[in-house]
């Protein structure tokens, strides 16, 4: 007699692993975004140009900030665009660990300075650094 193949179980965890991804609550990822972000903004000489950067009451209105663009759900930075816009400090204080899913990011034509900090190879998905004329 052959064995009975086990098949059936494997597909109930299957199914339920998607599930819960699909459910997973998409705004919480930002809202640690938007800490790292606020806490780099705080860390700059010059951040006239972030006036519009404040606490956000719900997590993804960070996504509405001034040269910041997140994914289509909201859940997640994936561009940082804040050309020529006077502002002056370092990369330091940016927590690049916080921005997972940020594929670029754009500082050309500021007022930067000090050095590269390492921790910027944490920015996994990044395709495009732009730091140019600082
Ligand atoms: C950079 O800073 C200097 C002096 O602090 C200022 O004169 C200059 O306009 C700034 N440049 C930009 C692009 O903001
Ligand atoms: C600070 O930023 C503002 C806004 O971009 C700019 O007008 C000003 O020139 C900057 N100040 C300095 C000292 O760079």
């Amino acid at each position: 007699m052959a064995r009975p193949r086990r098949v059936f179980p494997l597909l109930v965890l299957v199914a339920a692993a998607a599930a819960i991804s699909v459910s997973a609550p998409a705004i919480a990822a930002t809202a640690s975004e938007a800490d790292a972000l606020l806490a780099w903004k705080a860390s700059l000489t010059n951040a006239t140009a972030l006036s519009g950067w404040t606490r956000p009451a719900a997590a993804a209105a960070a996504c509405s900030w001034r040269g910041v663009t997140c994914d289509a759900v909201g859940a997640s930075v994936v561009v940082l665009r804040l050309r020529k816009l006077g502002l002056s400090g370092g990369l330091d204080e940016l927590d690049f660990a916080a921005l997972p899913a940020l594929t670029e990011l754009d500082l050309n034509g500021n007022n930067f300075t000090a050095d590269i900090p390492a921790s910027i190879s944490r920015l996994r998905s990044l395709t495009l650094l732009d730091l140019g004329n600082n």
